[in-house]
Formats: structure tokens, sequence, C-alpha cells
């Protein structure tokens, strides 16, 4: 794969016609390092959010070696990549025939659940094992994140007892695991999340192996500064010494968002301008899904080859490549007043949820790739959260200078 200093060196050199998905391994190694230096405890890297070989093995690199998988297309995947690493399956309702390939062909022996009749399931398709370690899927309210995952996902606390009794009785090692949204913008969410652990555990008179915190750290965009990770941290251990759990009690994360967003970034060129909505050539059928409907705004620099871009910048909205009206991304996008049709575009913040999400809808589906060594557009892990402002990026000029 190309290696470019920057996307701006990646359009000089090759003019792409179609959108470019640009990685940033090392984006992703710090995020890494930062997680399992910080976290008090174990790194799941949650493979969904960005399953490319490039971004598993800068995670992998930075001593990540356990994996939330979500399918059995992701264990396979993983897997085959890194043979000796600890993959835990922690999506709450699986297929029994996932179920029965991940625990017979991959060894997989951690497994999440949010009700009777998975637990019924897991152990009929392992043959009744007696060396599983069965994660009980608490609901804990989302309200402080973008995407809320609890109606989905979860069973409430007060039936959450019961089920951990009935786990406990069949297997190894029983743990509570909860997600408290993703792009969680408020650290208290944690805390809240850990006191009803506290209560089912109290509920129930089981001592846990396991609690895991699931995901939902933030990432950076232009209209969303979180409070810096560390608060992050120092809530989850407080909340942590305040629950009734003994020394052994492992403790995990399983942060997708917050590792590898800014590891990713795409690379568009505007086909058409009408008035304040440029036309670019991916949307939210491709790489840029989230900022469709769930309206995330991402960080954006304008590249342009020839000439000057114009200083003033105007908040633009994006139409994608395809028929469908939905392929909209409302923004604000603020580029140069001037912008139209053969300047390119760098989202950036697409590392999680971007390319993993495209299609092949309308026929528009690009996949090429460029590794990019400059720094991300914006940066959780650099200055501590120096907080952005929107549209407040650079953009490039002729001679390549960032402005
Ligand atoms: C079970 C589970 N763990 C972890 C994650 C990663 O979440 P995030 O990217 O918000 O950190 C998700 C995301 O959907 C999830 O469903």
């Amino acid at each position: 794969m190309d290696l470019f200093t920057s996307a701006y060196s990646l359009v000089r050199t090759q003019a792409p016609t179609s959108p470019v998905t640009c990685l940033r391994p090392h984006a992703a190694m710090r995020a890494s390092r930062y997680f399992r230096r910080n976290f008090p405890g174990e790194i799941l890297y949650a493979v969904k959010s960005n399953p490319r070989f490039e971004i598993l093995d800068a995670v992998h690199s930075a001593g990540i070696d356990h994996f939330d998988v979500a399918s059995i297309a992701e264990i396979r995947l993983v897997a085959d990549r890194f043979p000796g690493a600890l993959l835990s399956y922690m999506h709450s309702i699986k297929s029994r025939e996932a179920i029965r390939e991940a625990y017979f062909s991959y060894g997989v022996r951690h497994f999440a659940l949010d009700s009777h009749d998975e637990l019924e399931k897991i152990s009929a398709a392992t043959d009744g094992a007696r060396d599983l370690t069965l994660l009980i899927r608490l609901a804990v309210p989302n309200i402080h994140a973008e995407m809320d995952l609890s109606a989905k996902f979860g069973i409430a606390p007060l039936d959450a007892a019961p089920l951990l009794v009935q786990a406990r009785a069949v297997a190894a090692k029983v743990g509570i695991c909860f997600h408290v949204g993703s792009q969680c913008m408020n650290p208290a969410a944690f805390g809240v999340a850990l006191e009803r652990v506290g209560d089912v555990i109290r509920a129930s008179g089981v001592m846990l192996d396991i609690v895991d915190v699931g995901g939902g750290f933030p990432s950076l965009y232009p209209d969303m500064t979180p409070p810096p990770l560390d608060t992050y941290m120092s809530e989850i251990a407080t909340a942590l010494g305040r629950i009734p759990i003994g020394e052994g009690c492992e403790i995990w994360a399983e942060p997708g968002r917050a590792l590898v967003a800014e590891a990713g970034s795409t690379l568009v060129r505007v086909d058409h301008r009408r008035g304040d909505h440029l036309y670019i050539n991916d949307g939210t059928y491709g790489s840029l899904f989230d900022a469709g409907v769930p309206g995330f705004v991402f960080p954006v620099r304008a590249i342009r080859l020839q000439g000057r871009p114009s200083r003033r910048l105007l908040p633009f909205s994006f139409y994608g490549p395809t028929c469908d009206g939905l392929d909209y991304m409302k923004g604000p996008f603020l580029l140069p007043a001037d912008m139209g049709e053969g300047d390119y575009i760098e989202v950036g913040q697409t590392g999680a949820y971007g390319s993993t999400m495209r299609t092949q809808f309308n026929g528009f589906y690009s996949d090429e790739t460029a590794i990019l060594s400059d720094p991300p557009l914006l940066s959780l892990y650099r200055g501590r959260n120096r907080a952005p402002q929107l549209g407040g990026v650079h953009h490039y000029d002729k001679s390549g200078t960032d402005q």
C-alpha cells in the first residue's frame, strides 16, 4: 500500500478520481498505548469499529492481544491474523451455528448474553461446556451518548440477578458487561452504570470474576469536545472502588471509536457545487454513514492543487454520489467560500465506523487506500483535548504548505 506524508501529497501524486480511505496506523497505536497505560484493567479492541489489517496490526503492536468480536466473520478474521489472541464474543444475541463454530473451531470461551434463552443456546451449542466465561450484559442508561444502544441490548438490573445466579451454576467464570452508548460525552455515565453493577452483585450474592465497562469512550469532533479521557479513567476507578468486587476481579474495557476514529480519514473530490451544497464522490452509503442520519460533523480540510483556496470559510452541506436523497450530510462543514468542482476534501475522524460501513449501492464503491504519516486532523491524545474550533482546520495551498 502506498505511503504518503499527507493527503495533499497523495492528491498531488495521484489526483484520485475515487474516494480514498486514508489510514494513520500511528494514531491507533498512540491511542492504544494511552488506554493500556491509563485504564485500570485490560483492553479489548472492538473489532467492528475498524477491522482493516493495518489497524488491527497497529492496535496489536501496541500490546492489545484481546479482541471484542461480534460475529463469526470477525472471529475468523482475528484468529487467522493473530493465532494466539484472546477472543471474547461480546454480541449478546448469536446464532447457535456461530456459537458452535466459535467454541469448537476457534477456542472461544468468553460469551456475552442478556437473556435466559441465550444462556440455554450457549449451553446447548457448546454441548454443555463447563469451561465457559459468561458475561451478563446489563442495560444501563445511554443518555449521554450520541449512539444509544440501550433499547436493543441488555437485561434490566432486577432480572439480571437471577440470570447471573443461573450462569454461575454452569460457568467456570462469570462477569457483568455493559455499554454506556457510543460517543459518551459524560464520564459520570460509567459511574452510574457501575452503581447498577453493584446493585446486581448485592441482589444476586454472586462474586464476579470480571467487570467489563464496555466501549463508549468518545472521540473528538468539531462540535463535540468531550472531557479529557483521564476523567473517564478516574471516574471508572472511583466507581469500581464503591462496588463489592474482590481483589481478583478482572476489569475490562472494549473501546472502538476512541482507539481508531482519528486513525482514519476519507479523501473525497467535489463533483459539483449548488449553492452551499457540495456534491462529493463519497457519502452515507460509503464511508460517511455517520455524517448522514446520525448527524456527525467531521473535521474537514480543503485541498486544491491549482491556485489558492479562499481564506473566507462558509458552512457547507454535502450530497453523496448515489441517487438517494438520504445520501445527505448536513454538517455544517466549514470550507473555503470558493469551493467547487475538482477540489478535494480530507474528511477526518472516519477511522471508526467509516470505511467498514461501505456498501456497493448504486455501483459506488471504492477500495482505494493509502497510509498517511502526518498527524490526524483532530486528536484527543495531542495536547490532551485542545479544544478544536469549528472549521478551524487547515487548508493546503499550492505549495503544500499547511495553512
Ligand atoms: C459490545 C460492544 N462493545 C464495544 C463497542 C465499541 O463501542 P465504541 O466504539 O463506542 O467504543 C460496541 C459498539 O457498538 C459494542 O456493541
